[in-house]
Order: structure tokens, then sequence, then C-alpha cells
């Protein structure tokens, strides 16, 4: 809807951070959806996918600026497990994202997985924001539903400011010892040249949330607009193959650029060699729903870059994930492009 307005594609943000440090959560909250718990044993064990349109956007950070000038279609945001077993899928999530929050639980500071996920964002030179999350655990925390950190922070009590400030210095301490500067986000001068900025927010009362939703939006279409420019040249990556009931074997994708169609023959990389087959079925979920769970799904003759979307074709069953999907477009050999399919 109106996308075509648009120069750029909607940055892919990819969540991060060590287990249980509130990342499903944290989308839940914005989405207004209850996805986290769900979840076996409260962890996450894909990834996942959630559209954000701009409106939505607007709408959650309007008490922080009204009407704000968005410039991007949307947000796709791209869940990655914390648990250490999934390394795997983290890197695959870190590949994939133009941007990335990272999260740090403010009662625990930095743990094993958030050293390994920021590691995998030094190696790709990734910017990202930090989620300080949980800050309604700080001893009488009094809550300010959906509120800006810095009018939450002056309804908080001495005691509370002093154990925010304690905790927060001791976080900014620990990334130093990684060699990584960062400060409170509307403190810091030098954003993206250096220092990396910190958002103190809760996913359970959403302080917060508007400042992270803000930052992220102005701040990507602001110094990325390059790397944002949509393209008509496919970049698509699998993510999962599943069996979903009613559509047989589908497999889930981020498109990054370009736009597929309906009928569209592609090729992935099989277990037992190149997948050669066309698109039988476009579907997403609803927007600010989960690809990743069970739900109904829009179909779509077209989809434009950047989504998160389910395709049904036959022969898919030893798709491999984490593997590029190509277009056999009308002038290309498909020999060649099965040949590039099989390098993955
Ligand atoms: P994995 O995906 O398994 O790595 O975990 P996660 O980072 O997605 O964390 P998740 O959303 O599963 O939250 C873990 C637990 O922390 C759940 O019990 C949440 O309810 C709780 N939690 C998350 N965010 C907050 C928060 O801001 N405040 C409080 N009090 N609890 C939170
Ligand atoms: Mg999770
Ligand atoms: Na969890």
């Amino acid at each position: 809807s109106g996308q075509s307005e648009y120069n750029l594609r909607s940055p892919i943000c990819c969540i991060m951070g060590h287990v249980d440090t509130g990342k499903t959560k944290l989308l839940d909250c914005i989405r207004g959806t209850n996805v986290q718990e769900g979840e076996a044993g409260g962890i996450t064990q894909q990834i996942g996918a959630t559209y954000f349109p701009a409106e939505n956007i607007r709408e959650r950070t309007k008490e922080l600026k009204p009407d704000a000038n968005l410039n991007v279609p949307g947000l796709l945001v791209i869940d990655t497990p914390g648990h250490e077993s999934f390394t795997n899928l983290r890197s695959r999530g870190s590949g994939l994202c133009d941007v990335a929050i990272l999260v740090v639980d403010i009662m625990h500071g930095l743990e094993r997985q958030t050293i390994e996920s920021l590691n995998l964002l030094k190696m790709r030179n990734t910017n990202f924001v930090i989620a300080l999350n949980k800050v309604d655990r700080l001893y009488g925390w009094k809550v300010c539903h959906n509120a800006s950190i810095v009018k939450a922070m002056k309804q908080q009590s001495k005691d509370v400011q002093f154990e925010f400030r304690t905790r927060l210095t001791q976080v900014i301490t620990e990334f130093k010892e990684q060699g990584i500067n960062t400060e409170l986000y509307y403190k810091n001068k030098d954003m993206g040249k250096g220092t990396f900025s910190i958002v103190p927010t809760s996913a359970i009362s959403a302080e917060g949330i508007p400042d992270l939703l803000l930052l992220l939006v102005q701040w990507t279409a602001k110094t990325m607009s390059e790397r944002l420019t949509y393209s008509n040249i496919v970049q698509c990556t699998v993510l999962e193959v599943k069996v979903v009931e009613g559509h047989g074997t589908t497999i889930d994708v981020i498109l990054v650029n370009g736009v597929l169609h309906e009928g569209d023959s592609i090729v992935v990389c099989g277990m037992h060699g190149p997948i050669v087959t066309s698109i039988r079925a476009l579907l997403t979920p609803f927007p600010m729903k989960e690809l990743r769970v069970k739900g109904s799904y829009e179909h779509h003759r077209e989809i434009k870059a950047s989504q998160g979307i389910k395709i049904n074709a036959q022969g898919l069953e030893h798709a491999i994930a984490g593997t590029s999907l190509y277009i056999v477009g009308p002038d290309d050999d498909v020999e060649d492009i099965k040949e590039a399919a099989m390098e993955d």
C-alpha cells in the first residue's frame, strides 16, 4: 500500500542478545501480541520476522514527535534466539540486517551471548542501538505506560534514579571493556561516529518504546539512504523450510531487495541438488504479526522488498535454510543460476 511513493525500502533490523533479555517480549509490546508466552519453555528457537508499517510506527511515536516524517515504508524486524545453541541463527539474522538492536537486561549487564552478538555486529560493521531492557524491574519503578524514557525517568524517585544511573554506568563500563563506547541516546552527540546509543526500555510497561522506534527509523533513513535505496535486483534469503497445514511444504524467506511475483521461476539450493520450481503462492502474515507463528496469511500477486514472506511451491522439501533464492528471468540461463544456487 503506497510503497511506490518511496525510493527507500524498509530497513531490516535484527534484534539480538543473550537469552531471556526480552527480545521477543519487546516485539510483543510493539505488536500488541503474545508470541513469547506461546514459545516452548519461553525460549525462541527460530528466526522470526515482523513487518511494522510506517503508520503504526508513527502512531506509536507520536507522543515523542507528532507526525514524524519517516521516509521509509516501514521497518522489518528479525527476531533471533539468544540461547547459546543457536549461534548459526544469530549469524544468519545479523547477516541479513541493515541495523540491529542489541538487547541487554539492566539487571544482568553484558552476558555471554551479548558479547557473541556484539562480535557478529562488529565483524560485519553493522550499526546498532542498545535496548537496556527491564527498567521496570528497578526497585520502586513507577509505571508510565508507553512514555518516552526521559519523561518516565522524571517520574521516578531519587532512589530509582540512583539505581538506574549505577546500573547504566556499570553497563557502559562493560561495553568499554569490549572496546565499544556507549552513551544514553539523548546525550549521544556522536551517534554513528563511534559512540553507540543506549535506549532504556521496558517490554512490560513500554517505557522507552517510542524512543527506540523513532531512533531506529529516523536514524536509518538519514544515514543509510544509499544502502536502503530500492533496487530491482532480487536479493532473497531462505530462513526456514516448513510444512504448513493447508499449504504443504513452504519456505519462509526474507526479501531484501527486488520484487517477487506469483508464478516466478525460482531456484533454491537443495540437499540433493538445485531445486527449480515456480512460486505457487506468495503469503505474508498481516502487518504487525510474526511470520514464524501459525496464523492466517495474506495472499499477494507480487511483493516488493523488504518483506518476510512465506512461499509455497512444489519440491521445496529439501531446500536448505540460510541459502539464497534466485529468480530465473526471461533472459537468464537456468543452468548458470542452478550453479550459483549450489555455491551458497
Ligand atoms: P530468547 O529469545 O529465548 O533468547 O529470549 P528473549 O530475549 O526473547 O526474552 P523473552 O522475550 O523470552 O523474555 C524473557 C523473560 O523476561 C520473560 O519472562 C519476559 O516476560 C521477561 N521480560 C522481558 N522483558 C521484560 C521487561 O522489560 N520487564 C520485565 N519485568 N520482564 C521482562
Ligand atoms: Mg525470544
Ligand atoms: Na526467552
